[in-house]
């Protein structure tokens, strides 16, 4: 592999609670891990990351660290990770750490000192203000619900927290706070794992000025434009990879809400020196509405097209682009993106990925899309355990922004615990996932969607992931590649061409239920096309030049 392997990756990611239960406690665990990675080696997983495995309360499942240099006792312990690197990196696994250092939890001993008193040495270290008008130094609203502000009776005055209030903000502007950050993640290093995603880090300099933000259809104001991408973050990035990550062989990649393209090319050009790769936003708000997800409307694929394209065609030359239908944060992509119905969930599955591991940049599968899990539908909102999901249900029927019904409804199409609910192993009791009690109820489809049934189906989701990781690996044009979109106003065919010199693939996605024509555009000459993969049975006879496509066909060609 040459220095950038992380290019030619596929990425897993693991969200260990609900991953695999090793002990019977009903929460998963490295253990766990450990005993299903011939399953991430048989798909051709090359990376895993994995969600936080830290100390923690666990007040936002472990992105609330209280120990960066302990296991959740949950999850087991530091010899069970140690065992767990070791057999990764025996199947050319490699670890990705989560890396959650916009905050910590109110639990850690820098913030147990850092409100102990004004003068502490680790005041520092957090975001600390005092009031305005006998209220919260500004307007803005947390994630969570409510202000971003805390008011600490112990010293009398507050601490931001953009996330809940069991998330302070880490200062970025203290040099000491940094170097604690650097070193924790040379820890880590020294350990041996192979990177880091790093969370919000787009977050992490705030303006100094904490002035109010707009307030638009809630209470609160949108701090978004003071702390994102914010006035010193090219700085602590660079920072951040010369004190570390260059001087080992890491994959990076940075969650950033609210980046464009153009913010990114910095963030990811190699001569720049800060990161590999950012996760953006902008696919999966398609169709946010007022409330963002929350009121979800109907999206076109036409603007799903426009977003991937333009990020193509941003990072072709400089910078590099990472690929995500899903994570432990958004709805599954069939549900999202495809049709979870029984008659599309397996095709619809099957296209999305093609769509997505055609295009160019690095693939990441979310736990459970390698067998075509769907979004959960709890009845009660009792069942759901996401922080962001109860406080926004209770805040917004408080404030009468949302109803039961309507609020109901956005959670079953975008709830994070969509995500959540444990991996499908078995059509055994709760999945195979736990001998125990499950901490979430699991998905009822598990009976017919699970591991074991998609490996004896040679037809599954799974082995078409599988085929689409090996011809990764076997054709450069899909890893290096240029892209042309094709059809651009079309609004259920997505189709585009990769090309590399003389090789040139064609790829076509039916989004739709429906048969819409192929016509190849004009520009494109070649005449004889080879079929490399496709999720419906391979007609040879016909044309590919002009041709109906199935409901939520996918056919990817080499053209000759
Ligand atoms: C993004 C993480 O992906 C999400 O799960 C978490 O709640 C927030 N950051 C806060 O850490």
């Amino acid at each position: 592999m040459n220095q950038e392997w992380w290019k030619q990756s596929v990425v897993y990611q693991i969200y260990p609670r609900s991953f695999k239960d090793s002990n019977g406690d009903g929460i998963g665990d490295i253990k766990g891990i450990t005993q299903s990675l011939d399953h991430l080696q048989n798909l051709g997983a090359d990376v895993i990351w994995l969600s936080p495995v830290y100390r923690s309360p666990n007040d936002d499942n472990g992105y609330d660290i209280s120990d960066y240099r302990a296991i959740m006792d949950e999850f087991g312990t530091m010899r069970d990770f140690d065992e767990m690197l070791i057999e990764a990196h025996a199947r050319n696994i490699k670890i990705m750490m989560d890396l959650v250092v916009n905050h910590t939890s109110d639990e850690h001993p820098w913030f147990i000192e850092s409100r102990s008193s004004k003068s502490s040495p680790y005041r520092d270290y957090y975001v600390w203000r005092p009031g305005k008008n006998g209220g919260p130094p500004n307007n803005w609203g947390s994630f969570f619900g409510g202000s971003a502000w805390e008011h600490d009776p112990a010293t009398g005055e507050y601490y931001l927290h953009l996330f809940s209030r069991k998330q302070p903000d880490l200062n970025w502007e203290n040099p000491q706070l940094r170097r604690e950050v650097y070193d924790l993640m040379t820890f880590w290093l020294d350990k041996g794992v192979d990177g880091f995603r790093m969370d919000v880090v787009n977050f992490i300099s705030k303006d100094q000025s904490f002035g109010d933000g707009v307030v638009g259809d809630t209470a609160y104001g949108d701090g978004g434009p003071h702390f994102t991408n914010g006035p010193r973050i090219h700085e602590f990035l660079h920072d951040m990879n010369q004190e570390v990550l260059a001087k080992y062989d890491t994959i990076t990649v940075g969650e950033m809400p609210n980046v464009g393209v153009e913010e990114a090319k910095l963030y990811t050009a190699k001569e720049r020196q800060e990161l590999n790769m950012v996760f953006h936003f902008e696919h999966v708000d398609v169709g946010n509405g007022k409330f963002g997800k929350w009121s979800p409307q109907p999206w076109k694929l036409t603007d799903l097209k426009t977003i991937f394209t333009r990020w193509q065609k941003g990072l072709e030359k400089q910078g590099w682009n990472s690929l995500y239908w899903s994570n432990h944060d958004q709805p599954r992509a069939i549900s999202r993106f495809g049709c979870d119905s029984e008659e599309y969930r397996e095709i619809s599955g099957k296209m999305l990925a093609t769509c997505l591991h055609m295009l160019k940049g690095t693939p990441y599968i979310y736990q459970g899309e390698e067998i075509g899990m769907t979004n959960v539908q709890f009845e009660s909102v009792n069942d759901y355990r996401d922080i962001e999901t109860l406080n926004t249900y209770r805040d917004y029927l408080a404030a009468g922004l949302l109803t039961h019904g309507e609020m109901m409804k956005a959670i079953h199409e975008r709830s994070r615990d969509n995500a959540r609910t444990p991996m499908q192993w078995t059509d055994a009791e709760h999945a195979g996932f736990t001998a125990g009690q499950p901490w979430m109820a699991v998905n009822p489809n598990y009976r017919y969607i699970n591991v074991e049934a998609a490996m004896r189906d040679q037809n599954s989701i799974f082995y078409y992931y599988q085929k689409l990781i090996r011809l990764r690996k076997e054709n450069p044009v899909i890893v290096d590649g240029g892209y042309e979109l094709l059809l651009d106003d079309h609004e259920q065919i997505y189709a585009y061409t990769r090309t590399l010199q003389e090789d040139q693939l064609l790829v076509i996605c039916n989004f739709s239920a429906e048969r819409p024509l192929f016509t190849l555009p004009e520009g494109l000459t070649r005449t004889r096309a080879e079929l490399l993969i496709s999720n419906y049975e391979a007609d040879d006879e016909e044309d590919f030049r002009s041709f109906r496509l199935k409901p939520y066909e996918a056919r990817v060609y080499r053209l000759k």
